[in-house]
């Protein structure tokens, strides 16, 4: 018995006893007091969720394995295995995950086919890399933006993306020895931190940098190649290049745009990102020694002693000689002018 729904996908209707089908919206319906229930999944070939197993069986073909989720309260989505296993029959792994919502657990996986409640999600309307969660009540979904100052229902209007943050109150993560480590797109959204820098498509002269703090305080920059502050930042930020002490040192100023709380006290016309007692840290100040300083993280770098303590993120208004510590919160995002 099938339903015909206008969805791409295979589609498929089970039937676990009796009656008629209400047609419902829903794409899974479990009525086990009326005994009316039904599931209508989507298949990938050669795919399998790589996720911990609900309940591990045998069955006939990927249709009772299907119905074995059905029954399962817990089940959105499973993993048929396409040979026969020592019974004669096929492994049949039942899922709680689904593939949106961990869509980095799909392994390509040739001896399974990976089957999941048909979603509005299967469409894949979330946009910029927003996580489709879908909402089987009533067959829609919500788009879980990522880290980015963005609107509309699914994530369409980008205004600033986030490639560097670490959220107040962050233990330091020992093991990290730069504090510009990591390529764009390497971190997830809900990651505490991320020491990552710009992507290689941002254009110098075009580019915008937003700096948020767990003050409220907000700067905003333009890079600016004929500027050797900002020109090294972007080096820095971008290319990955250090700038050792005394290399910009009381240069042009590199004034921020002030969207939010004070502005910084000095003229910010030096900076540096060199190595200090094992991690290699940024500074954007007044003369390359942390009084007075914007951005101001990983290793304090003028009268730093290696202690233990002076390592994370200053805020952004800094009016006296305040080093990054624990407790800050500092988010930078970037956005193209054209
Ligand atoms: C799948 O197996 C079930 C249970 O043995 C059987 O009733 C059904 O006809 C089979 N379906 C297909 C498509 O082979
Ligand atoms: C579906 O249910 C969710 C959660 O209850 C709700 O937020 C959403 O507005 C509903 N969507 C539709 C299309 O009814
Ligand atoms: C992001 O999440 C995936 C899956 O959990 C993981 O493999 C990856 O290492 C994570 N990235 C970072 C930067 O932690
Ligand atoms: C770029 O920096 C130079 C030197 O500081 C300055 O004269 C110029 O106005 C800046 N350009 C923009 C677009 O801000």
């Amino acid at each position: 018995m099938a339903l015909s729904k206008p969805f791409p996908s295979i589609v498929k209707v089970l039937v676990v006893c009796c009656f008629t089908i209400p047609l419902s919206q829903q794409k899974i319906v479990r009525d086990f007091v009326k005994g009316v229930s039904y599931g209508n999944f989507a298949e990938t070939d050669n795919e399998r969720l790589n996720t911990n197993i609900l309940q591990s069986l045998s069955v006939r073909n990927l249709t009772q394995c299907e119905g074995k989720c059905l029954i399962n309260g817990n089940c959105f989505s499973g993993n048929f295995g396409k040979n026969k296993n020592q019974h004669g029959e096929h492994d049949c792994q039942l899922l709680a995950d689904n593939k949106f919502t961990s869509a980095q657990l799909m392994t390509v996986d040739n001896s399974f086919q990976h089957f999941s409640v048909a979603s509005p999600c299967d469409q894949k309307p979330c946009r910029n890399g927003g996580t489709c969660v879908p909402v089987y009540e009533n067959d829609s979904y919500a788009c879980e933006c990522p880290k980015l100052i963005i609107e509309g229902k699914d994530c369409e209007e980008v205004i600033w993306t986030a490639f560097w943050w670490y959220d107040a109150n962050t233990a330091w993560p020992d093991w990290e020895e730069d504090v510009l480590k990591y390529d764009f797109g390497h971190c997830n959204s809900t990651d505490p931190y991320c020491f990552g820098r710009l992507p290689w498509s941002a254009v110098e002269d075009s580019t915008e940098m937003l700096a948020v703090d767990s003050e409220n305080t907000i700067y905003k920059w333009r890079f600016n190649s004929s500027n050797d502050v900002a020109h090294a930042v972007w080096h820095a930020f971008h290319d990955h290049q250090l700038t050792y002490y005394q290399d910009v040192l009381n240069g042009q100023e590199w004034a921020p745009d002030v969207l939010s709380g004070n502005s910084p006290v000095r003229v910010q016309d030096s900076f540096m990102y060199r190595e200090q007692h094992g991690i290699r840290s940024i500074l954007l100040d007044d003369d390359n020694c942390n009084c007075k300083s914007t951005l101001s993280f990983g290793r304090r770098l003028c009268f730093d002693d290696g202690s233990s303590y002076r390592k994370g993120v200053d805020t952004l208004y800094d009016p006296y000689c305040n080093m990054p510590r624990a407790g800050v919160g500092l988010t930078l995002y970037f956005r193209s002018l054209y």
